[in-house]
């Protein structure tokens, strides 16, 4: 259908007295004596466009008054009457494209998150999502603008997996047997043989194995894609499909890698400033007052560094009674990551060398014999968004770490042959999109930044 992008109309002052067609949904609507007017959507901008209907030249114009309404107008553009700086539209012709009946969910009254939740197929057209999704799509381009100017390599790693990287026991199962089928089984080996792989397979938790893989070749890489992980956790940041941002670099140890994701963080904020400033003013009113000034402060301030063992020993004299106690050797929780971004630090903070036992089995150790070369960074109001790590590339330090985690060694044939080949010291990140895109938007739920979020217990 021949029409123009509202986004143009109001960018473009070339527009002013001429001719144009644009389609929409109907969001608001008024009626008065001789005049109507809608203000319409077409999803290209947060703002919508006015629409000035002189009612003795159009007829009945009841159908074109209803909420959700798809319409296509052919009218001029003119100067707004009410706001000198923006733009409106004289009908001449409205034609229907869809009707919808009045009990259309969205009606004028504004709806919360959570009932907004429930209606996942239709939420997407309130401002709040227009912007969470104008935001996400701009935050996605700007991740693999960073990475290809840079000479990264995206590469596509597969997310059904034999092997699980982060070791946590958190994966999916992939399996073709049907319920009916499971009896006949005696063991577990003899069910894994009978699946479609020949073996126990699972959606992947990250794509770092094979992207270490790819890195020693391709020197710099990044995969860009879902992530899956069967967490029970039932919580405002964690989902089980999210999508996974994760760069391996050879050549890199770990002040290197932490001096690339603070630039890409950077680059992915600096961007959504520029292109996004709408949308930004729209959540600094509605959800998180200051929002546009913590990001230009963030951008042009250098980030903390910590170690994890001076985190716990701030954290244990801060006063601060927490709801889990800490002690060195603790995992963090979101509670104390959230106090050494927000009151210890207050920016965003490299936290590094984190106890051996707390992390994942591909960590360089480091030569204290108890920490590993891994960071976690820390943001105020939403806690971890990146876990990094330089690895370990000496073969025996690896096959010692996968050793005593009781790991089966030929599931990582692969893995391990790098250390044999030619290894040469490479670190890796990998950032949680949605936990970006919270963090630039302001909004709090991890729910409320994915078109379908799949979560324990819920799934649309
Ligand atoms: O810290 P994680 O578990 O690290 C890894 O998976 C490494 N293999 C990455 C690498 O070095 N290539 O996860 C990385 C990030 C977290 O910091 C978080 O932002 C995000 O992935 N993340 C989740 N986001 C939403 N829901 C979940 N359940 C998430 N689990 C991790
Ligand atoms: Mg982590």
């Amino acid at each position: 259908m021949k029409h123009t992008d509202i986004i143009d109309i109001f960018k473009n002052s070339e527009y002013i007295g001429n001719r144009v067609t644009v389609c929409g949904w109907v969001r608001t609507s008024r009626d008065s004596k001789n005049m109507a007017f809608l203000e319409l959507n077409d999803g290209t901008s947060l703002k919508h466009l006015q629409i000035v209907i002189d009612k003795s030249a159009m007829g009945d114009i009841s159908a074109f008054m209803k909420l959700g309404t798809s319409l296509m107008i052919e009218g001029t553009v003119v100067k707004s009457v009410v706001a000198a700086d923006s733009v409106e539209i004289n009908a001449e012709s409205i034609t229907v494209l869809g009707e919808c009946p009045p009990e259309y969910p969205l009606q004028k009254k504004r709806h919360s998150l959570e009932y907004l939740r429930t209606i996942p197929h239709l939420r997407v057209r309130t401002n709040t999502f227009n912007a969470v999704f104008r935001v996400r799509s701009v935050v996605s381009a700007a991740i693999h603008e960073f990475f290809q100017a840079r000479h990264f390599v995206y590469v596509h790693t597969p997310l059904i997996t034999a092997s699980d990287c982060e070791g946590a026991g958190e994966m999916f199962r992939v399996t073709t047997i049907g319920f009916d089928e499971k009896n006949q089984f005696k063991t577990q080996e003899e069910y894994d043989a009978a699946d479609f792989f020949g073996k126990r397979a699972a959606l992947s938790v990250s794509g770092q194995l094979e992207g270490e893989v790819a890195a020693m070749a391709l020197g710099k890489i990044y995969t860009f894609g879902p992530s899956f992980r069967a967490e029970k956790s039932n919580t405002t940041r964690h989902a089980a499909e999210f999508w996974h941002v994760e760069p391996e670099v050879a050549f890199a140890e770990l002040p290197d890698i932490i001096e690339i994701a603070e630039a890409l963080i950077k680059h992915i904020i600096n961007t959504v400033l520029e292109k996004c400033p709408e949308e930004l003013k729209f959540f600094d009113a509605h959800f998180e007052k200051g929002l546009i000034e913590k990001l230009e402060s963030v951008a042009g301030h250098s980030f903390a560094v910590m170690t994890y063992t001076e985190a716990v020993e701030r954290l244990k004299n801060c006063g601060e009674e927490f709801q889990y106690p800490v002690e060195w050797g603790c995992d963090l929780m979101t509670e104390h990551e959230r106090y050494i971004a927000e009151k210890i630090c207050k920016r965003p903070v490299f936290l590094t060398d984190y106890p051996k036992d707390i992390k994942s089995f591909y960590m360089k150790q480091n030569p204290d014999g108890k920490t590993v070369a891994a960071t976690d960074l820390l943001v105020p109001g939403v806690g971890e968004i990146i876990g990094c790590s330089e690895r370990e590339a000496d073969l025996d330090k690896l096959l010692d770490a996968m050793n005593k985690r009781g790991m089966t060694l030929e599931e990582y044939n692969d893995y391990i042959a790098l250390r044999r080949f030619g290894s040469v010291p490479h670190s890796g990140f990998g950032l949680g999109l949605e936990r970006m895109i919270m963090y630039v938007t302001g909004m709090q739920n991890i729910r409320d930044v994915i078109l379908y979020p799949r979560t324990v217990g819920s799934i649309f």
